[in-house]
């Protein structure tokens, strides 16, 4: 289960995981992966050995330890490695589910649910449905009165995400319908209702009049494109039935953050720790023991490799002026 998106569970720090819930099993912040807890499963990574037994009536968070190795202290197990079994809240997902298709990731999706102006009880409409990373996240904005209805026209990605969905406990808050939203715009019975529309097409400027007759007056659309020349297009579109139409790009600098192994040995050494912090850093495995002449410090920089480029994301408010308005 997605924890912290049903009310009557407790937040996620109170929960303790129970057999069937999923958990992101953390080794690094770019080694994680989605487990779903069963009595007689097991682990193997790296570090050894995890019995799924041993994490049940854990709380979220908690660090375990593999059965590798020798018996110690603790039931923590001499010789063995440690994961971390964290909740699978939507920012954890859009790392380790599978991806069907291009997805959205964090920055992206951060800017979406703030420029929705999403809240509890908001009705959001969505297509492509895709990977359905953003939906997560969308339907999170919007608990536990709002409902997301999210429309893919490929018949095993919309339910290969319905089933996503049902295993994280969204059900109840997603509805995943296949439907050519290019071709035959959202469905009318939403005319009228939705506070925010999302588009993540390949032509988008295909269904934004649509959009605009689904959205209630001063609701939000957003469509996301890779190319320019789709938000050109889709700008054009948006004209007649949209005002405040802006276009973002989000490039994400990551910094890594390492603690690293110092040899301070002489009085100079010390004076001079800035210079070997350069020098002599060597980054510690997990779990290794700095010995007395070594201390330990942080060390940060850019990541190596940065995400560039995802898309540009077009928002616009529907007009009270627009055209569709004045012909009714
Ligand atoms: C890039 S994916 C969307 C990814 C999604 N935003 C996510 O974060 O996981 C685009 C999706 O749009 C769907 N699609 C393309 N044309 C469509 C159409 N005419 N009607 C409905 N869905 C369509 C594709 O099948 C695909 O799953």
């Amino acid at each position: 289960m997605m924890v912290p998106l049903d009310p009557a569970n407790k937040p996620t720090s109170q929960r303790r995981i129970a057999e069937g819930d999923t958990v992101v099993v953390y080794e690094r912040h770019d080694v994680m992966r989605a487990v779903t807890v069963a009595g007689g499963g097991v682990l193997q990574n790296r570090f050894g050995v995890f019995r799924h037994a041993d994490w049940i009536g854990r709380q979220f968070g908690s660090k375990v330890f593999s059965s590798a190795g020798v018996g110690g202290k603790d039931g923590r197990k001499a010789g063995g490695g440690f994961v971390y079994l964290l909740a699978p809240t939507p920012e954890l997902w859009t790392l380790v589910l599978s991806h069907r298709t291009q997805i959205l990731y964090i920055a992206d999706i951060s800017l979406v649910v703030a420029y929705l102006e999403l809240i509890p009880g908001c009705v959001v409409l969505e297509s492509g449905t895709g990977s359905g990373s953003l939906t997560t996240s969308l339907a999170r904005a919007v608990a536990p009165q709002g409902r997301v209805y999210t429309f893919d026209y490929h018949d095993q990605r919309a339910s290969s995400a319905r089933e996503d969905f049902e295993k994280n406990g969204l059900s109840s808050l997603i509805a995943v319908a296949v439907r050519d939203i290019q071709g035959e715009g959202f469905p009318d019975e939403h005319c009228g209702a939705a506070d925010a529309v999302f588009l993540d097409l390949p032509q988008p400027w295909l269904a934004i009049p649509s959009a605009g007759t689904m959205l209630r007056q001063d609701g939000v659309l957003c469509s996301f494109s890779p190319c320019i020349e789709q938000v050109q297009r889709s700008c054009e579109a948006m004209r007649p039935f949209f005002t405040d139409i802006r276009t973002f790009e989000i490039l994400l600098r990551t910094y890594d953050v390492n603690e690293g192994a110092l040899k301070s040995a002489t009085a100079n050494e010390e004076a001079n720790v800035g210079r070997l912090c350069k020098k002599k850093r060597k980054v510690r495995p997990a779990g290794e023991v700095l010995d007395s002449t070594q201390s330990s410090c942080v060390m940060v920089k850019p990541c190596n490799t940065a995400r560039g480029h995802t898309g540009y994301l077009t928002f616009a408010r529907r007009s009270v002026h627009g055209s569709q308005t004045e012909a009714t």
